[in-house]
């Protein structure tokens, strides 16, 4: 059997052996497309390629590229488990020419790979073309000898293929496999050509045309070539099977599932079974692609695939999280041709099993509402949509949830009824917002941002700029003027500070206008993502509306949280390097002092991973390369590799920072950081100084923090350390460099003397060193100062005496910490006849202390007058000589 990883590498291969590059799979989260949810096919990362707006370093490629259709424009989630070919997850095998070749090589390539390495039938093919291509059946007819009958001319879109509404595009040639006649269904172009027998196996798009803006076509500048193979149904073939889910890949993945759950591989739960297995697939490879579920966009598809696979175990009857424990085959399957997800494994494993645990009995108790509520519906009757939101509401149940769940009583969802009871909630939770305390300071700003606009942001270019007061805000309502000492919120038409946000904190500096009017600013805040809120006091003459003033930020600060900004994009691109793709950004602090970096990352970075990242960062401090930042749209960003943070909302325009060189990176131009980021930047990466790691540790589950210092605080932080070792160093009279030796001496001799001390403090209260013993009431009676032995000691030390058999009654003072301790302890003899809460209070009346306790046998007191022991001790010898009865 020819396995989906050695079909992987005979495609691969064949095209490298014909001049092709192969280029690694992008992503699954696109970098150059934000129309796109996932990279759903080969040619995805070459879009910008095919126009010549981006140049490679070759002109053909060829790719196994990693795809997901869920959630997006193609969405195949429902399908998934019910049919032979549906994926969420699947890999496309492509080669591409950008203006190399075109039809008249891609089809002898095409034909060449199928007939000789893969060896197929040549009557068991047929080709479709587009109508008004002429070029392509000659070819066909003159390469592969294919008779008219199995060139089928299609005129419908079907075969002109389009990435999209604008973009390369052009007609396509697909070439079908004939499974044969029994199995039922017609050529592509007739009316039964759904059935299974003649199958799709690869797409050769011919990119001619430039389509944009929509409905206008031009040519491209040279004729290009993109092909699709779906890896995953052309197994079937190879492998002699029908259904995508009987090939190696996935059966390796439906047997493990099997094995777990106990049930049959093609029993009653086989669909069940595909769905666990398709969705492990696609949950694991987007984990390792930095997505984790959440509520929202990419991280809410992921959570949909995830929980419809865990109700289906859950339906196997698996009683515990079931996903993580199919990784490993999936990892075995597909690991050697995506290090990815090695790398990812245990931060994909504690994902699923997180959300597993999370779901499990939230699912239990929505799918007993859910059977509630069809009990009381006719069969077939659609499930209202308020239940369907209620279970998406209160039990976390994805909408493709509770349709998988009744898909199999044929029972659908009124998904109207479900958007609008969605609508209707987020309708109240505005209107609720609107009456908390909060929302009503929160107003002000809503009605000045009608008022006023947006403020001008400067600070990219200077510290220091002309302004004009245009709103003042004092205890959350909006003043003409404020007077010194008042606490205000000021609004500037324009303003060089900047707003906290992305992690950055807000600036600081001065407002004024001559001697008439100064604000001390002591935050800048980003209200409604439009105004630059400068709060701060007034310092001098007053704040008045439609005042000019000059604002100047705090410049050394702002220098220093802009090293520390700038340090955070070289460590994050430092720290996917080495960690590996799924590193993705959950969380930083810009601040003057030092910054904060959250990513994800399932286990603690060891020492080697800091060190090689703190030094990688270095290396590119000192290269000293310019930054470079470019004002753009969104989608032009991303088009050019921008990292873009999953989440994160950003408007009509965006910045993006480059930093850095590396020549290899050629999706990113050459650059070595390219992030979107309104943040500030030092201009060159040496301006950053120095870069030092404090600390790495766990903030969440596959979260971990890096905290870490540039420039003056990471000198400041290493002179610190330094002389703290100097000053170690000379008390000890060494050497820095020979501490760690003396230290560790020191502390070995500390030990040892210790358990000397502590064996003669034993010997001399049990009597070594000449203790005496007398005889009061008949009692022996053992009374002891013992000077600086810690209080804690004591009892243990009168236990030992009375084990010691020397002594009935044991009275033991110490005056160690400035204060008097005393115990009193009973032997066999002296129980019964004495008491030693009484002996020891009245050792505690002569020392100033207040009473003690304990048991009759073992009492302990204290007081102030550490130097009154003897005192103490004679008070129990009178007690004892007294008669204190028990
Ligand atoms: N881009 C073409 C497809 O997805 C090859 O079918």
């Amino acid at each position: 059997m020819t396995s989906s990883n050695d079909i992987r590498a005979t495609f691969l291969d064949y095209f490298a052996r014909n001049g092709h590059t192969v280029v690694e799979s992008s992503p699954l989260v696109p970098r150059n497309d934000p129309t796109l949810m996932f990279a759903n096919s080969g040619m995805v990362q070459f879009k910008n390629v095919f126009t010549g707006q981006e140049k490679r370093p070759y002109t053909r490629a060829t790719t196994a590229q990693k795809s997901v259709r869920a959630g997006g424009k193609h969405n195949d989630l429902d399908n998934v488990g019910y049919t032979a070919r549906h994926h969420t997850f699947f890999e496309m095998l492509g080669n591409f020419s950008f203006g190399d070749y075109f039809k008249e090589a891609a089809i002898p390539y095409a034909w060449e790979l199928l007939t000789k390495d893969f060896a197929l039938p040549k009557d068991r093919l047929l080709v479709t073309v587009y109508s008004e291509d002429d070029e392509a059946p000659a070819i066909w007819k003159k390469v592969a000898g294919l008779p008219d009958s199995r060139i089928i001319r299609i005129s419908t879109s079907d075969n002109f293929w389009r990435m999209g509404d604008t973009g390369p595009c052009g007609p396509c040639s697909e070439i079908f496999f004939d499974h044969g006649d029994k199995i039922p269904g017609g050529p592509p172009g007739s009316p039964n050509e759904d059935g299974d027998r003649f199958i799709e196996i690869w797409n050769l798009v011919f990119m001619q045309f430039l389509e944009e803006p929509a409905g206008t076509r031009n040519p491209l500048p040279r004729p290009s070539i993109d092909t699709g193979m779906g890896l995953e149904r052309f197994a079937a073939i190879l492998q002699g099977k029908h259904d995508n889910y009987d090939t190696d890949t996935l059966r390796a993945i439906i047997l493990a599932s099997a094995e777990a759950t106990g049930q049959e591989p093609d029993g009653p739960f086989r669909s069940s079974h595909r769905v666990v297995a398709d969705h492990l697939r696609a949950g694991a490879f987007l984990i390792a692609d930095g997505v984790l579920p959440s509520n929202e966009g990419r991280g809410y598809v992921l959570r949909r695939i995830l929980r419809r696979a865990m109700r289906h175990a859950h339906m196997m009857g698996s009683r515990d999280p079931l996903m993580h424990r199919l990784l490993p085959s999936l990892v075995r399957q597909m690991g050697a041709a995506y290090p990815e997800l090695v790398r990812a494994e245990a931060l994909i494993s504690e994902t699923l099993r997180l959300e597993e645990t999370r779901f499990r009995s939230l699912l239990e108790r929505g799918l007993g509402l859910l059977a509630e509520e069809t009990a009381r519906l006719g069969s077939g009757q659609t499930l209202p949509g308020d239940v369907a939101f209620r279970l998406y509401d209160t039990y976390g149940f994805p909408l493709d949830l509770t349709q998988d769940a009744l898909r199999a009583e044929g029972r659908p969802v009124d998904v109207d009824g479900f958007n609008a009871a969605m609508t209707e909630q987020r309708k109240r939770a505005r209107a609720a917002w609107a009456g908390t305390g909060e929302a009503a300071t929160e107003a002000v700003w809503f009605d000045l941002k009608e008022k006023v606009g947006a403020s001008e942001f400067l600070g990219y270019t200077t510290e220091s700029a002309e302004g004009e007061i245009v709103a003042i805000v004092v205890d959350g309502k909006p003043v003409d003027a404020a007077p010194v000492g008042a606490e205000v919120a000021v609004l500037l038409n324009q303003t060089p500070f900047y707003a906290e946000s992305g992690g950055q904190v807000g600036d600081t500096g001065i407002i004024q206008a001559g001697p008439s009017c100064t604000i001390a600013v002591k935050d800048t805040q980003k209200k409604l993502g439009a105004l630059f809120v400068h709060v701060g006091t007034v310092m001098e003459g007053e704040a008045k509306l439609g005042q000019a003033v000059t604002a100047e930020v705090d410049h050394t600060r702002r220098s220093k949280i802009r090293a520390h900004h700038s340090a955070t994009h070289l460590l994050h691109e430092a720290l996917r390097r080495r960690l590996g793709n799924h590193v993705a950004q959950k969380g930083s602090l810009n601040a003057p002092d030092r910054l904060r970096f959250d990513v994800s990352q399932p286990t603690p970075m060891s020492e080697e991973d800091l060190h090689w990242v703190e030094a990688e960062v270095n290396a590119r401090i000192r290269e000293n390369a310019e930054v470079i930042t470019r004002l753009m749209t969104p989608e032009a960003a991303v088009e050019a590799g921008a990292m873009a943070l999953f989440g994160e909302k950003y408007g009509e325009e965006v910045r993006v920072v480059g930093m850095g060189h590396d020549a290899a990176a050629v999706e990113k131009h050459g650059v070595y950081s390219l992030e979107l980021c309104g943040g500030t930047h030092v201009r060159r990466t040496g301006d950053i100084g120095l870069f030092k790691i404090l600390s790495e540790g766990a903030v969440s589950a596959g979260v971990r923090r890096v905290e870490a210092v540039t420039g003056d605080a990471a000198l400041a932080h290493i002179a610190g350390m330094e002389e703290s070792l100097i000053a170690a160093a000379a008390v000890l009279k060494a050497q820095p460099g020979e501490l760690a030796g003396r230290i560790a001496a020191l502390v070995e001799d500390r030990r040892k003397l210790e358990r000397e001390v502590a064996e003669l403090r034993k010997k001399l209260a049990t009597g070594g060193g000449g203790a005496e013993v007398e005889t009061v009431a008949g009692l022996r009676v053992a009374l002891r100062d013992l000077g600086e032995v810690p209080a804690r000691d004591l009892k243990g030390l009168a236990e030992a005496i009375l084990k010691g058999g020397t002594a009935d009654v044991v009275a033991l003072v110490s005056s160690a910490e400035g204060k008097a301790s005393i115990v009193v302890g009973l032997g066999e003899a002296a129980k019964g006849r004495t008491d030693a809460v009484a002996l020891v209070r009245a050792a505690s009346a002569a020392v100033g202390g207040k009473g003690g306790g304990g048991r009759p046998d073992m009492a302990q007191a204290g007081g102030p007058d550490a130097d009154k022991g003897a005192e103490a001790l004679a008070a129990v010898r009178d007690a004892l000589a007294q008669g204190i009865a028990a």
